[in-house]
């Protein structure tokens, strides 16, 4: 399958050793199916449930370990392990704080990395990530069919 500019470059920020991947709010799930690799499990979620059937359908008989949730994204019940990534692309800054402050609520320190490509209210993550000691490992902007994305690797400070 052809990826995107976009997608490729979300791909190189997860950590290549991943063995969880998250593609939350994931939609089409071409971050995810970019992401397939043996003895890793990619996880496709989204709040529609016909948005989920049909890529089930369509990764039915893919090789790959593989696994389905038709849930609001905040819900999800990570590992909080430092070999997993959560990706969280393509929808409002808004979205992406409400789903990272109630994985933090739930889970109190996290160990995971998290991608981030909020579509808009940058400036409020960023706020969001500094309140709550994420460092920012890597951050890039990038344009892909002359559209301008942000993509923001971060992870939660280690407490001492
Ligand atoms: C524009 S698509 C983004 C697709 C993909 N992540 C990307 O970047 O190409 C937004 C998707 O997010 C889903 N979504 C929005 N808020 C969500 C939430 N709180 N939990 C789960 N899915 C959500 C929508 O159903 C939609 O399929």
């Amino acid at each position: 399958m052809k990826t995107s500019y976009r997608i490729n470059e979300l791909k190189k920020a997860v950590n290549k050793n991943a063995e969880v991947v998250w593609d939350l709010c994931c939609d089409h799930g071409k971050i995810g199916i970019s992401l397939f690799k043996e003895n890793r499990k990619i996880i496709f979620v989204d709040q529609v449930e016909h948005i989920i059937s049909n890529l089930r359908k369509k990764l039915e008989i893919s090789k790959f370990n593989t696994k389905f949730q038709v849930i609001d994204a905040k819900e999800i019940n990570i590992f909080n392990s430092k070999d997993e990534s959560i990706i969280i692309a393509g929808v409002g800054g808004h979205t992406c704080i409400d789903i990272m402050s109630n994985i933090l609520d739930r889970f109190g320190h996290l160990k995971s990395e998290f991608i981030l490509s909020p579509q808009k209210n940058l400036i409020q993550v960023y706020e969001f990530l500094r309140l709550n000691q994420f460092n920012v490992i890597s951050e890039k902007i990038i344009v892909d069919s002359k559209v301008k994305y942000h993509i923001i690797k971060v992870k939660q400070k280690v407490l001492s």
